[in-house]
């Protein structure tokens, strides 16, 4: 917490100038998290605040948490914890017993202890900062209420706008794209209209319109498994600045960490998780080593091609293989066979 004076004599006063560190998505890749973590010891944030999906991809999970749970964060559970945590339950995904298909979470289910689960089962969902001196800022690893819901720069505003229209906070702070977000999306309701609907414009949106007139919705990349082409460990600081600066009241700085990827890559054989997660780690594997959407363009080719890959994934995998030369391309880009990091 810093102080920013402003006008003289009389009319000075100090701002106060918070800042949150906010990281996500880390996935189980404790070289990663260490890399942010010696970050956020120089930066020196007022906060830190984690958005979701500590677990899951890759083969550190357990470390994670115990790791996590060192410090006073701010934590909100992601929808990988929830793979977690529905395992076993009705709420489980279907086949979920599927050793193809899910072999992947039964590994980690495998690892994580009872205890390290308790802490996952306790974490909220959302978080809302109301800090001295700033404006209200509203955090969810997707949109408050629906973890899987994200944010690409392809989308257009009125699709952003859809998933966001009755949230009264004019900051929004997203995870689970993987990919560093700042952006302001205006909504072109009739401000007149919105007005006479609400009069007092923090509160919820009525009639299908607007809660507000704008937003700024921010994403700070993911530590552990960036899909934004740059394989570095992301994360965004956020500093409470004034409306003239930045409507909405938060800037944004977003920062991308090297470290050394290779213990990680080299955990996915040692640990057995490869062995035991199948195509799944494979391709989480794969975008570690590509930050590239692996699992998406694989999903997308299979269903362009006429493949089921949740009902005959080896298969489907065999076929992509074949008609991509995605493996070889991986490889070609792999440190532990490439000499980098
Ligand atoms: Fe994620």
């Amino acid at each position: 917490m810093s102080y920013l004076s402003t006008g003289f004599g009389l009319n000075s006063y100090e701002m106060i100038i918070m800042n949150i560190a906010v990281i996500a998505d880390i996935h189980g890749n404790l070289p990663a998290l260490e890399a942010v973590i010696t970050a956020l010891e120089r930066l020196q944030p007022d906060y830190v605040a984690l958005n979701g999906d500590l677990i899951n991809g890759i083969p550190f999970s357990a470390q994670v948490i115990d790791r996590v749970r060192e410090f006073d964060w701010l934590v909100i559970r992601g929808n990988h914890e929830f793979y977690y945590l529905d395992f076993g339950t009705e709420r489980e995904v279907p086949d979920a017993h599927d050793p193809e298909r899910w072999g992947q979470l039964h590994w980690l289910v495998n690892h994580i202890s009872p205890e390290q689960g308790g802490y996952l089962a306790t974490l909220p969902d959302e978080r809302t900062f109301y800090l001295p001196g700033a404006q209200p800022l509203r955090m969810a690893h997707g949109v408050p209420g629906r973890n899987r819901v994200g944010f690409y720069h392809e989308q257009s505003d009125e699709q952003i706008l859809a998933e966001i229209r009755d949230i009264p906070e004019a900051t929004l702070v997203s995870a689970h794209t993987h990919v560093q977000i700042n952006r302001h999306v205006v909504c072109q309701d009739d401000p007149s209209a919105l007005l006479d609907a609400m009069p007092h414009p923090d509160h919820v949106a009525a009639n299908g319109r607007c809660a507000r007139h704008r937003w700024h919705v921010i994403n700070p990349g993911s530590v552990g498994l960036p899909i934004n082409g740059d394989v570095r460990a992301q994360f965004a600081l956020l500093t409470s600045v004034s409306e003239d600066v930045v409507p909405g009241g938060w800037q944004v700085t977003h920062h991308r960490i090297d470290y050394d990827r290779r213990p990680a890559l080299a955990e996915y054989e040692s640990s057995g998780m490869l062995a035991a997660g199948g195509v799944i780690s494979r391709l989480f594997y794969w975008e570690l080593v590509t930050a590239e959407p692996e699992i998406i363009y694989f999903y997308r080719w299979a269903y362009q091609h006429g493949y089921d890959p949740d009902k005959s994934i080896r298969p489907c995998l065999d076929a992509y293989i074949e008609a991509t030369g995605r493996d070889q391309y991986v490889r070609e880009r792999d440190p532990l066979f490439s000499g980098g990091s």
